[in-house]
């Protein structure tokens, strides 16, 4: 497993008109809050989730805290924050704001160890009604199978003998999000926890420089470079879908465990791209390069949400989503969401340095996509 592949756990660690599918009365709960007034903690909220969840939570008529250390400056929803508490400490070492004081829900978006998330569950449990912590659909790696549902076994224990330092942050991050999910659960129990499992989320707001390269690559048209292998399934979720599930699970006090996974149907990466590139005027026209090694030779070792498939990554966009879906996940329209991160991306949230950083970034597929397409194309003339 390359390098890149650790930095892009890293990049993880670090981090729009929809489609309701379902009947009347799901429509009426998600457009009318079924609680108003709700007071909302959140253990972080100003990176990329947080931002979204507040917005949503303020916009039904919440209150909200954010508990930081006063580091992060929010890069979306900034005008939001006016209206937030903001609570300062440490997770490390300096919970006191949070002592002696109550709310309705608790939003732990911030946990990066388990004893973290023991920290704060256990001095929270008795002045909040509900914990919600954000996991991970990491909580499965190694992805052996398919069909992955909120009740398959997880890792509580990193195995021994990984010496790959790449394998090695896999299993501990999703080891370490399984612990946390269970230190909510000894201290709140089952029926006052919510355990939500992301999958990649991509959107405004968006720290780790991954998925940007789509709506920032589908806006220049021409010939785009797309990695698949035949019928390599994707999966990936809009972060607004996932913040406003969050904050109508908490409403609903709908206390389990949710996989918040996207899209609605299977699809690959060319699906994915033939659908996203509509979002712009531009003409383009797709280069598929289905040969791993050739990719490989390339630096490209993933381009999220495509990442090759091996035995540790099989089932990695084969998560079931059935049971949130039924719970109320809903799903933005894709091209609405690949044109408004698009439009983000170019807003004055961000500097002109910021964008370059990623745009100009030497060995970065934008900057290498023609010569790599050259260098397919003479491979394919030889065939
Ligand atoms: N991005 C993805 O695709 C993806 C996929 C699956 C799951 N997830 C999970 O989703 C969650 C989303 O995270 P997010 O960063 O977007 O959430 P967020 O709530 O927007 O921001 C995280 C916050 O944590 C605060 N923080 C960091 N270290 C802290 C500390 N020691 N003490 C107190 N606060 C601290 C940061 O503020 P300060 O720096 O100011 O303290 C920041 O506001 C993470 O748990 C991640 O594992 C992400």
């Amino acid at each position: 497993m390359s390098n890149s592949r650790r930095n892009f756990i890293k990049k993880s660690l670090l981090f729009s008109a929809t489609l309701p599918v379902l009947g009347s009365s799901f429509i009426a709960c998600k457009n009318k809050p079924e609680k108003k007034n709700l007071s909302i903690l959140i253990l972080g909220g100003t990176s990329f989730l947080g931002p979204h969840q507040i917005k949503y939570a303020l916009e039904r008529g919440h209150k909200v805290s954010i508990f930081t250390r006063g580091k992060t400056k929010p890069n979306v929803n900034r005008a939001v924050f006016d209206k937030v508490e903001h609570l300062v400490g440490d997770r490390e070492n300096n919970l006191s704001a949070l002592e002696n004081r109550k709310w309705d829900i608790v939003i732990d978006n911030s946990g990066q160890k388990a004893s973290w998330t023991k920290a704060t569950a256990n001095l929270l449990k008795e002045n909040c009604d509900l914990y919600v912590y954000t996991s991970s659909t990491g909580v499965y790696f190694p992805y052996k199978t398919g069909n992955i549902k909120e009740d398959q076994e997880l890792l509580y224990k990193e195995p021994e003998n990984i010496t790959d330092e790449n394998l090695k942050l896999e299993y501990w991050y999703g080891v370490m999000k399984a612990n946390s999910e269970q230190e909510t659960i000894n201290a709140f129990g089952k029926e006052r926890s919510i355990i939500v499992r992301p999958t990649y989320m991509f959107g405004p707001g968006d720290k780790t420089d991954r998925f940007i390269h789509w709506p920032i690559r589908l806006a220049k048209g021409g010939e785009i470079l797309v990695p698949v292998k035949a019928d390599d399934p994707v999966q990936y979720i809009d972060v607004r879908d996932v913040a406003e599930f969050m904050i109508r699970l908490a409403e609903q006090k709908a206390t389990g465990t949710y996989n918040a996974v996207g899209p609605l149907k299977k699809e690959t990466i060319f699906d994915f791209v033939t659908n996203a590139k509509k979002a712009f005027s531009t003409d383009a026209s797709i280069v598929q390069i289905d040969d791993y090694d050739f990719l490989k030779e390339h630096k490209i070792y993933y381009l999220v949400p495509w990442i090759p498939i091996d035995e540790y990554t099989y089932g990695s966009a084969r998560v079931n989503n059935d049971f949130s879906i039924k719970k109320g996940l809903t799903f933005r329209d894709l091209k609405a969401s690949i044109k408004e991160t698009h439009d983000w991306w170019y807003s004055d949230n961000l500097t002109d340095e910021r964008r370059d950083k990623f745009e100009k970034k030497k060995d970065s597929i934008l900057m290498q996509e023609k010569e790599i397409i050259n260098a397919w194309k003479s491979v394919k003339k030889k065939v």
